[in-house]
């Protein structure tokens, strides 16, 4: 995507040198990261300087690629298969909610695996830089298919502004590129449908209003950020067309982990008759597991992200207690939406319902 008319991804390498833009910086700041070890790697997933499913499924694959290159150039004594196996499991323990991350670990160690020692470096890279190309691509196809169901709602409203409600950021920031709740909406705009983007602004860590808002601002989509109890309000007040958001897991019976709150958005979408769609890439489905409520498990984050509040003031990231200083806070990051409140999935390969017979229509290999 275009950050001040230069083409970005989120992740990247020059010749094995792997970067990543700092999201902890933005709107204010736009900071690219170098990172150099696995330790490192682990350390931006866990601390969020890179975050978002596909995103954080990239870093993992470009993780594995520095812990092989650690163990390739490490001492003969060492045992390089190791190294590889430590890695893993420090980059699977980072964050545990978004399957695309183990996805990208499994992924490596399959294909390390069967890699003699001398070549581990190499074959990681070009593993990493897979994943990311195929993260990039799916979300590509993401916009299409639904840039066309947005094209549907603009013709039932003559050409009138289509207002797509959004929650936190699964744009291109949360991806590798173009985003999967975002990519629709860049495609429609770009094809010069009228759409308006209402932005949940996502407390406590606040991705909509400081992530979301920023990506729609750089693509000159308009868009107004709003507080996160307002949807239901836009909703009952036909201000709301469509509901679109990622997800950081879906199971093979159509259940959707989300950013906490997309349940809500989804109870009142449901309750005013508005579609509710998730956009995810086949990476995030995790095909062991049905039942999302019982089996994905949740992260739970530290209480200062809800106590404090972090913006810029003259010019300095500055952090500001919002809360009585002893009241304790929990701060859950995810819920779990039930399939019977999705209207639609929308994957690299169509739009389909969320029920594990449409899903594994879609994805007939999977059976
Ligand atoms: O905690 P985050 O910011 O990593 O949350 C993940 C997400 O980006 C959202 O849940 C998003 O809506 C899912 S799609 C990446």
């Amino acid at each position: 995507m275009l950050v001040d008319g230069k083409h970005f991804r989120t992740i990247w390498d020059n010749d094995g040198v792997v970067s990543l833009i700092d999201q902890r910086w933005l709107p204010h700041d736009f900071r690219i990261e170098t990172i150099r070890t696995v330790e490192d790697m682990a350390t931006a997933i866990r601390d969020m300087h890179i975050r978002g499913a596909g995103a954080i499924g990239a870093a993992a694959g470009y993780g594995m690629y520095l812990a092989a290159t650690s163990s390739s150039s490490s001492s003969s004594s060492s045992d390089p298969r190791k190294s590889i196996r430590a890695g893993a499991e420090l980059l699977n323990a980072a964050r545990p909610t978004a399957v695309n991350l183990s996805y990208a670990v499994k992924r490596q160690l399959r294909i390390l695996s069967d890699t003699p020692d001398n070549d581990l470096g190499n074959t990681a890279l070009t593993e990493a830089r897979a994943i990311a190309d195929e993260d990039a691509a799916a979300c590509k196809l993401i916009g299409h298919h639904g840039g066309k169901l947005l094209e549907i709602l603009s013709s039932g409203k003559n050409g009138q502004t289509v207002n797509v409600l959004t929650h936190c950021n699964a744009g291109w920031l949360a991806f590798v590129d173009f985003g999967t709740a975002t990519a629709p909406i860049y495609e429609a705009f770009d094809r010069g449908i009228d759409i308006h983007v209402w932005v949940d602004e996502t407390r406590p860590r606040n991705q909509g209003s400081r992530l979301t808002a920023w990506e729609l601002g750089q693509h000159g989509v308009p868009h107004t950020i709003i507080a996160d109890n307002t949807g239901g309000h836009l909703m009952q007040h036909g201000l709301v067309d469509a509901v679109i958001v990622g997800t950081d897991r879906t199971t093979r019976s159509g259940y959707v982990a989300n950013k906490i709150g997309t349940y809500l958005k989804a109870l009142a979408a449901h309750d005013t008759g508005v579609p509710f769609y998730v956009a995810l890439p086949s990476s995030t489905i995790d095909w062991e597991i049905s039942n999302g409520l019982l089996e994905i498990p949740i992260e739970q984050r530290g209480p200062e992200e809800i106590r404090y509040a972090t913006g810029e003031l003259e010019g300095k990231t500055q952090s500001v207690l919002i809360a009585p200083a002893k009241s304790p806070a929990a701060n859950y990051a995810f819920d779990v939406t039930p399939p019977r409140l999705v209207t639609s999935l929308i994957s690299e390969r169509g739009v389909f319902e969320a029920n594990e017979e449409a899903i594994l229509a879609m994805y007939p290999e999977m059976r």
